[in-house]
């Protein structure tokens, strides 16, 4: 049976949309506590749970527990993984309320357990990342993530920065100039440590505010410091919360396609 694990960001704690569901726990090596999870199966699927967070959204970006994450999804069978991230717009196409499936990643992270190859052995332990977000699901979640009203863009570059501050204008201004469309937390190592695991990764960007500084950039620095709101929390919390929902209902439906 082909196992899929969906992994929960920001504002997504829960998925009542997978209906009848059990709780699977699954012990690794990379912590003293199970990692919970969530099991249904769909269209003889097997479909598994995991909000990256928590389910009270207890753990921040930076201190995640990536590697056990990844573990147990690969220790449970896991060979695709449609992650969902919260992030801010870069690119002018990435306005919040969008949805990006980005293709590419830059990893501005820092200190992060980043890999299953700690030690050298026998096994080749530099996998293959140029293109890191490859996934047979992209064309349908793209389709269905539009059949739900919202607004797609199927390509982009996400920067992934080690939070858990928000950036300051000039760091936006600088991953810019490196390409990214995109600014995350969360979305390193969490990719290559699947791909480590041989687990396909894709991932649902929900744009929910533009990045620090981005629609001030051609204010002087005094209309700056006079005009420019700072980012807020609720702000992103009410757009995420206003989409989630749609992307919760298009993940079963591409979940139920076979
Ligand atoms: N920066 C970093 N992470 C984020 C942002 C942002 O502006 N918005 C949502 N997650």
């Amino acid at each position: 049976m082909k196992k899929i694990a969906v992994i929960g960001g920001s504002g997504f704690y829960e998925f009542p949309e997978l209906g009848r569901n059990e709780s699977v726990s699954q012990m690794t090596r990379f912590s003293d506590t199970p990692i919970e999870l969530r099991r249904a199966v769909l269209t003889g699927r097997s479909v598994f749970f995991m909000p990256r967070h928590g389910s009270a959204h207890h753990c921040p970006p930076h201190k995640i527990n990536y590697r056990a994450n990844i573990d147990a999804l690969a220790a449970l069978g896991v060979d695709a993984i449609i992650a969902v991230n919260a992030v801010g717009g870069i690119s002018d196409a990435c306005a919040p309320g969008n949805i990006v499936l980005p293709d590419q990643i830059v990893d501005y992270t820092w200190g992060r357990e980043g890999t299953f190859f700690d030690e050298f052995e026998d096994e080749m332990c530099h996998v293959d990342f140029s293109y890191p977000l490859q996934s047979s699901f992209r064309k349908q979640m793209f389709d269905c993530l539009g059949r739900e009203g919202l607004k797609v863009i199927s390509n982009g570059v996400y920067g992934c920065m080690q939070g858990p501050r928000l950036e300051t204008a000039a760091e936006i201004q600088k991953l810019q100039r490196d390409g990214c469309d995109l600014v995350g937390m969360t979305m390193m190592p969490e990719a290559v440590l699947a791909r480590e695991k041989n687990i396909s990764y894709l991932s649902i960007c929900v744009v929910c505010n533009w990045a620090a500084g981005i629609c001030s950039t051609k204010n002087t620095a005094e209309e700056n410091d006079s005009q420019v709101a700072p980012l807020s929390v609720d702000d992103m919390k009410a757009v995420l919360e206003e989409k989630i929902t749609k992307v919760r209902t298009a993940l079963i439906s591409a979940l139920t396609l076979v």
